[in-house]
């Protein structure tokens, strides 16, 4: 049953549907949802609205991308009957909160955002992006915020959305709620403010390299390994990681692409120890072993995913995630309400 108890503090964290999820995703944030579905009331986005920035003329895969990442959610371990899913376009109080917040947040502000620097270097796209674009990083706020969650787990990349976030949060509490400028953040609620000042936890792995060594594994650099892959597609994958070793006897780097892999998914912690021992050592121990030992391990962990997919899959199975959007919209809009109605009292919105 859903548990409702106040006394949990929230989540909010959340994907853009912009492809099939990677098991960079789950070290750097998925296997925090999972586990702390428990201690708090979790609510979980999916980004549609943002994947317009830059996709505005694919509707339908849009659509089919947004089905993609709650199908992965729920075979990762998402448990909707203890956590909330939020598809963006159900709530359209965010689209309202990101007007607002947009308000508070000086141009160059935004503009000078790490985050969204990267993208549109990354994305090379210069200066053709849709005015909309930088806008996604005051959406990103407004999601957050409408939920009034303390914990935010995301990946490292994230960090610089989340701590323009919790500027923002002050300064509505500030020119809002009348809560004083100096005001330590763990006690914006008490002085009066509305949002907390939400903190960002990243995985245990922030970034995940690549298969190919390339400092981050992603869908467009084609360096991933995906929750749904086959064990002959992990397998294959991890024989492609590159150490530039060749003797099974040479002194070995424990820094390598490959032993990075060893410490985010080989257990227990002394089998890892002893791994990096005999290779730093040279110890009559391959490459070949060590990636074998490195794709069971992976294989183990996405076993279960595909076992809990097969429901997703089948005939039928869309509907489930159809009916699953459907009443959780209406969760996550009973949360999103409340938050906006103070809004709009503290803005001095409210003429009736
Ligand atoms: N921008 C995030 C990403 O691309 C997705 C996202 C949207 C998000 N809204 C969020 C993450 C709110 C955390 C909190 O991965």
């Amino acid at each position: 049953m859903v548990e409702t108890a106040p006394s949990r503090p929230r989540i909010l964290t959340g994907d853009t549907p912009s492809g099939r999820l990677h098991i960079g995703h789950w070290v750097g944030s998925l296997e925090n949802r999972v586990r702390l579905q428990g201690p708090y009331d979790c609510f979980f986005l999916i980004a549609n609205l943002h994947a317009f920035t830059t996709r505005a003329s694919e509707p339908q895969a849009i659509a089919q991308d947004t089905l993609e990442i709650l199908k992965d959610w729920l075979a990762a371990g998402i448990d909707p009957e203890r956590s909330t899913v939020v598809v963006q376009s159900e709530v359209p109080a965010i689209t309202e909160l990101t007007w607002h917040l947009s308000m508070l947040l000086p141009y160059s502000r935004v503009m000078r955002n790490p985050t969204l620097k990267e993208e549109l270097e990354v994305k090379g796209l210069g200066d053709k992006y849709s005015f909309g674009f930088p806008l996604y990083a005051v959406g990103q706020c407004a999601d957050i915020l409408t939920f009034r969650p303390a914990l935010v787990p995301v990946g490292e990349d994230q960090l610089a959305h989340i701590e323009m976030c919790r500027e923002v949060a002050r300064r509505f509490n500030h020119t809002y709620c009348g809560v004083e400028p100096k005001t330590p953040d763990a006690e914006h609620l008490e002085a009066g403010g509305l949002f907390p000042i939400p903190e960002g936890l990243v995985g245990r792995v922030g970034r995940l390299v690549g298969f190919d060594g390339a400092a981050k594994m992603s869908k467009s650099l084609g360096n991933a390994i995906y929750l749904t892959d086959t064990t002959a597609q992990i397998k294959k994958k991890v024989a492609q990681i590159y150490t530039g070793r060749v003797d099974m006897n040479a002194p070995g780097d424990t820094d390598s692409a490959l032993f990075q892999y060893v410490r985010a998914f080989v257990s227990p912690p002394e089998r890892v120890a002893e791994l990096e021992d005999r290779y730093r050592r040279g110890d009559s121990i391959g490459d070949g072993h060590v990636k074998a030992e490195v794709a069971s391990a992976i294989d183990a962990l996405l076993a279960p995913m595909r076992e809990r997919r097969v429901r997703l899959d089948a005939p039928g199975g869309e509907d489930l995630l159809r009916d699953l959007i459907r009443t959780h919209a209406a969760r996550a809009n009973e949360a999103a309400q409340e938050t906006l109605g103070r809004v709009r009292d503290a803005m001095k919105l409210t003429f009736r």
